[in-house]
């Protein structure tokens, strides 16, 4: 997936000031950067649910799975019920396989039953995710994917998608923990003001965080803190 020159204006406020940034099949991709950077805005434009006032976005082959960061379930329906629901809007094929086949993906499979309102925040993301998979997605996106979920809970989600990539998805996610941005994300595009500040690996922005630091040596204890001053050096 490419993305080339994206701009977006909300009235008169620029949300992206024409970001540019690839990501190749099975790579993992992490977007951070302050509230109001423009991630979601990005995101949306790439999942194509928000139309960019210029650029353009590229997608070699296959659909774009889009997990926005609060999931539009139906809480009284079940895991299945809503999973055949939303196969049927995209009007897959065979809406029946495309469910048997995301309860088996995501492990919900004995929960299909159970009532959505019931069922831990943990469990409802995996639903959301299940949902943006339904189209067997060349590129998956995730907005903020792991708020909310508790560290195990965490650790299994990024489990799952790390899967995904390594089978050749694409994974692009926004977060506002570093650690974690850092932990997965195989490179990191740090958006700042609508404007792309960072694109490259962890070790890369780890060097360039470190550079600005107030204090170098403190900054690999820290990186949230060294992060922050990077962002503030930049006048962010
Ligand atoms: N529908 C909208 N109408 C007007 N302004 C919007 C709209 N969506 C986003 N914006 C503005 O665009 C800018 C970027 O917003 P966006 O939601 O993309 O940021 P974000 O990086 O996802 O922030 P957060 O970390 O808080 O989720 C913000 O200034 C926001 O107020
Ligand atoms: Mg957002």
């Amino acid at each position: 997936m490419q993305a080339r020159g994206l701009t977006k204006r909300f009235g008169d406020r620029d949300a992206l000031k024409g970001v540019s940034f690839e990501a190749a099949p099975g790579e993992l991709v992490a977007v951070i950067g302050p509230n109001g950077a423009g991630k979601t805005t990005l995101l949306s434009i790439l999942a194509g649910i928000l139309t960019a006032d210029g650029g353009d976005v590229v997608v070699d082959s296959g659909a774009v799975g889009w997990v926005p960061q609060q999931a539009a379930l139906y809480r009284r329906l079940t895991v299945e019920e809503n999973l055949l629901l939303f196969a049927r809007l995209e009007k897959h094929p065979d809406p029946r396989a495309s469910v048997e086949e995301m309860l088996e993906l995501s492990g919900l499979g004995e929960r299909r039953g159970e009532i959505v309102a019931r069922l831990s925040g943990g469990n409802q993301q995996r639903i959301n995710i299940a949902i943006g998979l339904l189209s067997r997605p060349s590129v998956l996106l995730l907005d903020e994917p792991s708020v909310g979920l508790d560290p195990r809970q965490r650790a299994r989600l990024w489990e799952f998608v790390s899967g995904l990539a390594v089978r050749g998805t694409t994974v692009i996610f926004s977060t506002h923990d570093i650690q974690e941005a850092e932990r997965y994300g195989r490179r990191m595009l740090v958006l700042a003001d609508g404007e792309a500040l960072f694109d490259g690996s962890a070790e890369e922005l780890r060097e360039a965080v470190r550079h600005d630091a107030a204090d170098p040596a403190a900054s690999d204890n820290d990186f949230e803190t060294a992060f922050v001053t990077y962002l503030q050096h930049r006048g962010h």
